[in-house]
């Protein structure tokens, strides 16, 4: 160091302290030992101490191998047999040789061994001869770079798993959601089914109702029509009879009567004859007021004839509207068929005030079932009457239709009909009526018939100022399979 070349190196060597070589060895970070070539340890620094767990009176002078012995079991792997080797080179060709990671199991105090991990260097100290006079053994403890790298490659390999498993539980999770999706689609599926069949259900429904109520309403036009003919046939009978006695009487009390005032002429002879019966009949004759009587039987004949004729002509009304027992096509004028069914509805409307005018202009005949189209302008009328004010008319009108066939309307001016409503009045049970005044089945059925006879009906109303019905019928209906009407019997 005293031929240290002068320069700037002086200035820095001037203000270094004095070295001292033994405290900067034992100040080393790595772990040194000095050896001699037949191994024994020369120095050890304090980081080897440390290291090894070693104090440095029980070590220095002795041999390496004495110190560290190499038992197999203890040092796993290459033990101290590589580290022998190194120092074999060593010697042998006196340059540095490394041994990389050597692994070395060391014993604790307590017994146990601690692995370390140690990256060996040895270099030779060669003397003046050239000889190797010393070895100088390093080593690097690595134990916390491979600790670190190992807790690094656990991490590593926890993570790996880590993401193993989470793409596992993607996987898992996409397959549940697919499934979840399908179960989905399946329930949405069977949702629409369920859905249709309550849709067809509610049909069917609502096409059972309708014929419920037409069997109901058909059995009892069939039933009433059975009654009325019954009664009208019941009713002609006694009805001829009395007519015709009702003349024979007529014919007889006129040519009594004709005689009774031949006798009258007799009065003055009787009285003079027999005063005593002549005063009999002058009593008599007084309290039946003779002249009166005789006077009034010919009105009273005409007022009972004209009587018999109404009569009669209730029994022809009843019977033209009630001819719901003829299940076949009619070839027909429905002007009288609707005058009777007018005739027949007359005395409710009068009990309302309301008259019901005719004006049925001459019509061409149509095919049809006669009762049933009686039947509509039946219902068609008291649904007029029911809605007319007291003192106001229900029209009904027939006319030609454009296509052969005929119209008929049903004019009142009456309530009319909320337009919110009259989508639904054609429905069967649909009413606005009192209950036990309207059965909602008027139109229903009404709608029925004119739809089997291919015709239409249709209802212009303004509210508050009454409806218009009308109806138009084909001069024929088509040809189809028999509705429940005509099966029924
Ligand atoms: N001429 C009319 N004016 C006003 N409303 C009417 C008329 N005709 C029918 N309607 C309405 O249509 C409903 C259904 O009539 P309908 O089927 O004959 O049954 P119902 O007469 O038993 O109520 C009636 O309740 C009424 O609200
Ligand atoms: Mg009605």
């Amino acid at each position: 160091m005293d031929d240290a070349p002068v320069g700037p190196h002086r200035l820095w060597r001037m203000e270094l302290p004095p070295l001292d070589f033994r405290r900067l060895f034992d100040a080393a970070p790595s772990l040194y030992l000095l050896l001699t070539p037949d191994l024994v340890i020369v120095a050890a620094n304090d980081a080897f101490l440390r290291g090894t767990m070693t104090r440095r009176e029980d070590i220095v002078g002795r041999p390496l191998f004495e110190v560290f012995p190499d038992v197999p079991e203890r040092s796993a792997g290459a033990g101290l047999g590589s580290l022998r080797a190194s120092l074999e080179r060593v010697l042998k060709e006196r340059v540095p040789d490394e041994v990389p990671m050597q692994r070395y199991d060391l014993p604790l105090p307590d017994g146990r061994l601690e692995r370390r991990y140690w990256n060996i260097r040895n270099s030779p100290v060669l003397g003046p001869d050239g000889e190797v006079a010393l070895v100088l053994h390093i080593a690097e403890d690595m134990t916390e770079v491979v600790r670190r790298r190992e807790a690094e490659m656990e991490h590593d390999r926890r993570n790996e798993e880590l993401r193993a498993r989470a793409g596992k539980m993607a996987a898992e999770i996409y397959l549940r959601a697919q499934q979840v999706e399908d179960a989905n689609r399946r329930l949405r599926q069977l949702n629409d089914e369920l859905s249709a069949s309550a849709q067809s259900e509610r049909e069917a429904l609502n096409a059972l109702r309708r014929t419920q109520s037409i069997l109901v309403q058909t059995e009892k036009l069939a039933a009433l029509g059975q009654m009325v003919a019954g009664v009208a046939h019941e009713i002609n009978n006694p009805l001829a009879f009395v007519t015709n006695n009702l003349a024979v009487a007529q014919r007889d009390f006129e040519a009594v009567a004709s005689l009774l005032s031949l006798y009258r002429r007799a009065d003055v002879d009787i009285a003079d004859a027999q005063p005593e019966l002549a005063a009999q009949i002058a009593a008599g004759a007084e309290r039946i007021d003779l002249d009166y009587t005789l006077g009034n039987l010919g009105p009273l004949f005409a007022r009972s004839r004209d009587g018999l004729k109404r009569i009669r002509q209730i029994v022809e009304d009843l019977r033209t509207f009630a001819r719901l027992d003829e299940s076949d096509l009619h070839e027909i004028d429905i002007n009288p068929g609707i005058e009777s069914t007018a005739n027949i509805i007359r005395g409710r409307a009068r009990k309302k005030n309301v008259e019901i005018v005719l004006a049925l202009e001459p019509v061409p005949t149509i095919a049809c079932y006669p009762g049933k189209v009686n039947q509509v302008v039946m219902n068609l009328l008291s649904n007029a009457i029911d809605a007319s004010p007291a003192s106001s008319q229900v029209r009904c009108r027939t006319a030609p239709g454009g296509d052969g066939g005929v119209v008929i309307e049903v004019v009142d001016s009456g309530t009319g009909i909320d337009p919110a409503i009259v989508d639904r009045i054609f429905d069967p049970f649909f009413t606005t009526k009192p209950q036990g005044e309207g059965t909602g089945l008027g139109l229903s059925i009404s709608y029925g018939i004119v739809q089997d006879h291919g015709g239409s009906i249709s209802v212009a109303s303004t509210p508050g100022a009454g409806a218009c019905f009308t109806v138009r019928l084909p001069p024929r209906p088509p040809a189809r399979e028999p509705t429940s009407y005509e099966r029924m019997p």
